[in-house]
């Protein structure tokens, strides 16, 4: 076995994590959902998110009978919206066509919607003992330092670069059993999260120490390469808080692709009708920025009541979207974005 590989897995059997829920009566489903929670998410998150959406669908079949809404909802909080979409995509078509089973190859698990192939290699070796390698960002930050890979991970030849070593570094075939696979993908991701961190990585309990480029040549700060600078644009939102006189709130469903697809919001100023436009307070009742992945988002939210009931005739893209009119102790169970919700308890709780 390589050294690389040996070293992780003898020090993931003493140091590494245990007891995380997913590993507990793990199966090809609770792997599965764990691996797409854990995807541009943290652990000590994920914590927060899992246990209650295994509790309400327990296995495929439940995943794909329930409505898009209500899995929308148990991932609320949890961001990246097309992750929860993806997983309920992938559990109907999981349902009717390969009769409620997941593949058992990354190469087949990779053809589904949202398994990318680190996700569809990580189910694998965990769920089936493949030898399969990941490249989750993690491991980019491991084998930039150790093998002293120069380039931004996320540029397309150094992450052909980083898959080759990736794949060079599995335990040889004759080593490969389910459990090292296992121990191995595992040993890698939490190496990542609690040794070779971003910012301030613990080399002196590292078990790669004596092995690391970045560290003998004092680069470890250096390396990985970071996203080659360009200036993030910022965009700003007017939203409108309507609600009616019974206190209830206009919300609309964003459409299915975009920033918080399928997503309950506030309705952009700009939908209103002009003659509730003219009736906007001059002052924002609240205010907030949220950065995305290619952009930062300032949103204002302006407060209005109605003096009369539902619906509204909106104007632009927006009219489109239903409409919800939501009582204040109905937005806890809405699919909401985290920021919207933040927004909401600010400003609802204060009013009521
Ligand atoms: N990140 C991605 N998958 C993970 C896992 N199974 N355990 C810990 N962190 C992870």
């Amino acid at each position: 076995m390589s050294a690389f590989s040996r070293k992780l897995i003898i020090w993931h059997a003493h140091a590494g994590r245990h007891d995380l829920p997913w590993q507990q009566q793990p199966s090809p489903y609770r792997i599965w959902v764990s691996e797409i929670m854990l995807q541009q998410t943290r652990v000590p998150t994920v914590l927060r998110y899992y246990p209650r959406f295994i509790e309400r669908f327990a296995d495929l079949a439940s995943l794909a009978a329930a409505s898009e809404h209500e899995v929308l909802a148990l991932w609320s909080g949890l961001g990246y919206y097309a992750r929860a979409r993806n997983l309920h995509a992938c559990a109907r078509h999981l349902c009717q066509h390969h009769g409620g089973e997941f593949p058992r190859t990354a190469a087949a698990l990779a053809t589904l919607p949202g398994i990318g192939r680190s996700t569809a290699a990580a189910i694998a070796a965990f769920a089936f003992g493949e030898r399969a390698a990941i490249l989750d960002g993690n491991v980019k930050r491991i084998l930039c330092r150790c093998f002293a890979v120069e380039g931004f991970p996320g540029e397309k030849t150094t992450e052909q670069h980083l898959w080759q070593l990736a794949e060079s570094l599995l335990p040889a075939p004759m080593d490969a059993t389910p459990q090292a696979m296992a121990a191995y993908t595992q040993a890698q991701m939490d190496l990542g999260a609690t040794l070779c961190t971003r910012t301030r990585p613990d080399c002196p309990r590292c078990p790669l120490v004596d092995d690391c480029r970045a560290r003998a040549d004092d680069r470890v700060q250096e390396l990985p390469a970071p996203r080659p600078k360009k200036t993030t644009p910022l965009r700003h939102a007017a939203l409108a808080l309507v609600r009616d006189m019974d206190g209830r709130i206009l919300l609309l469903q964003r459409p299915a692709t975009g920033i918080w697809g399928g997503l309950y919001s506030l309705p952009e100023c700009q939908c209103l009708p002009a003659a509730l436009a003219r009736t906007l307070p001059a002052h924002a009742a609240a205010r907030l920025q949220h950065a995305f992945t290619h952009f930062r988002l300032t949103l204002e939210v302006f407060a209005l009541m109605l003096p009369q009931t539902a619906p509204l005739s909106l104007r632009g893209a927006d009219g489109l979207a239903p409409q919800h009119w939501l009582a204040p102790e109905e937005l806890a169970n809405a699919p909401l974005p985290a920021p919207i919700r933040r927004i909401l308890a600010t400003l609802v709780t204060a009013n009521r």
